[in-house]
């Protein structure tokens, strides 16, 4: 006998699961709506030169990389990113702007299987492009507070920094972009002594690395008072300036148009993928620190594959882990979807208990009619295990008069109803969420 197991990393979705999953999605897919974005499709499978430019090298290596058998180097997709931006680049490139693109699916990296980390997993990921001006990275921070609304998480909270912050000390520290990535590739991972030590060892000043530090070491919530403490820190470094500033407007604009957003602005803040050159963000609840989206600015990603100058701000939402904060604050989110069990008491009702099925089914009633051939009292235990809302009980007798007996099997009630009156009753019946 051949026994198997899930491959390490991946999982199945039993039904509950997957109801939450779709749950999510569909938020993601009304959010999308809400904010004017488009839905594309883009591949599972891309080349690798394409997923690998700019992701930087926690993502290079650890993507699902292969060679196909026309011999292409190709790979499962870490994000949706980076396809994307080929798209903008090539099909779409004289489409418009702003485009507004949203993607859904699954995306695959060798991360080490825990808790809320898994090597096939759910992004929902929206793209806007075309433009730099900071009312555009505003609308990607109110679409992800909206998002985290409309799935019904409570306390969720944003970090919030900007990329052109440390380039621009390290630029002007003279530091090779390859340098500076590799020093964020540190910072991200919170490892912010080994950053500081390999700055210093490539050549940043005494003075630059004490910005730096101080930097790393300065996070407040997003008031005037903590940007200018920051535009402080970095005063000698005139694109750090220009990027604070920028940040500065981006807040400004949502708190002035009285959105209320919960934002920790953490200027030593870095995150893993290289293609960012502005504002970046990560969104958590405050019982969990694991990032359940993260997303930010990127001027030069579409340029790189070809296109004119196209600035791009974006987000992708971890579905996975927004399942894993909402399985958290609310035992049951998602509601069984209830139905109706058909239960024919003798072999030739089968027939009616079938036509009656297709009836509620054509009136958008789910029904699931007895194919197990099981007695009465069977058939309603597992009606009721599977928390089924009603059953039907065809007997002669009240077929005889046109009727039926119905069952709701959450207030365990029972009365006779004409067949006519079926679907009235059950879609009048109160229902709980
Ligand atoms: P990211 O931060 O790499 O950004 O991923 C976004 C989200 O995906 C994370 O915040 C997290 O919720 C989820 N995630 C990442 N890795 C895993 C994993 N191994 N298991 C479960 N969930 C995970 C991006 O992917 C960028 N493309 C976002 C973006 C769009 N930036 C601009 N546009």
């Amino acid at each position: 006998m051949l026994k198997f197991k899930t491959v390490r990393g991946m999982r199945d979705f039993l039904p509950e699961e997957a109801r939450t999953l779709r749950y999510v999605e569909d938020a993601a897919q009304k959010v999308a709506e809400l904010y004017g974005f488009n839905e594309i499709i883009t591949p599972t499978v891309e080349s690798y030169e394409l997923l690998a430019a700019k992701s930087g090298e926690e993502i290079r290596s650890r993507m699902f990389a292969f060679r196909d058998l026309g011999n292409r180097e190709v790979a499962l997709r870490p994000e949706f990113t980076a396809s994307v931006a080929r798209l903008v680049a090539t099909t779409l490139r004289n489409e418009p702007k702003p485009l507004r693109l949203f993607n859904v699916g699954s995306v695959y990296r060798y991360d080490e299987p825990q808790n809320g980390r898994y090597r096939e997993f759910w992004q929902s990921n929206y793209e806007l492009i075309g433009t730099s001006k900071p009312e555009a990275d505003a609308e990607i921070l109110m679409l992800t507070d909206t998002l985290m609304r409309t799935v019904g998480l409570k306390n969720h909270a944003f970090r919030i920094g900007h990329i052109g912050i440390l380039r621009g000390i390290f630029s002007q520290e003279g530091l090779s972009e390859n340098d500076q990535s590799a020093i964020m590739q540190l910072m991200d991972k919170k490892q912010y002594e080994n950053a500081l030590t390999l700055a210093a060892e490539k050549g940043v000043s005494e003075k630059g690395v004490a910005v730096l530090q101080s930097l790393v070491e300065f996070k407040g919530n997003a008031t005037s008072k903590v940007v200018e403490r920051i535009m402080n820190i970095v005063k000698d470094y005139e694109a750090a300036v220009d990027a604070t500033d920028n940040l500065a407007k981006i807040l400004d604009l949502i708190r002035k148009s009285g959105y209320t957003l919960d934002v920790t602005i953490d200027a030593g803040f870095a995150r893993g993928l290289e293609y960012y050159t502005g504002m970046i963000f990560e969104v958590y609840v405050y019982e969990s620190n694991l990032a359940l989206g993260g997303g930010g600015r990127y001027d030069r990603l579409v340029e790189l594959f070809g296109s004119e100058s196209t600035p791009a701000v974006g987000v992708a939402h971890g579905i996975d882990r927004i399942m894993l904060a909402l399985q958290k604050q609310q035992k049951q989110c998602i509601k069984n979807i209830g139905g109706v069990a058909i239960i024919p008491t003798t072999e030739g009702l089968k027939p009616e208990a079938l036509r009656i099925a297709r009836m509620l089914r054509e009136a958008g009633i789910p029904a699931e009619a007895e194919v197990m051939g099981r007695k009465m009292a069977k058939a309603l235990e597992a009606a009721d295990k599977r928390s089924l809302d009603f059953a039907l009980i065809i007997g002669e007798k009240e077929l005889k008069d046109g009727a039926v007996v119905i069952k709701d099997l959450r207030k365990r009630e029972q009365k006779i109803v004409k067949i006519e009156k079926i679907i009235v009753t059950i879609k009048n019946a109160p229902h709980e969420n």
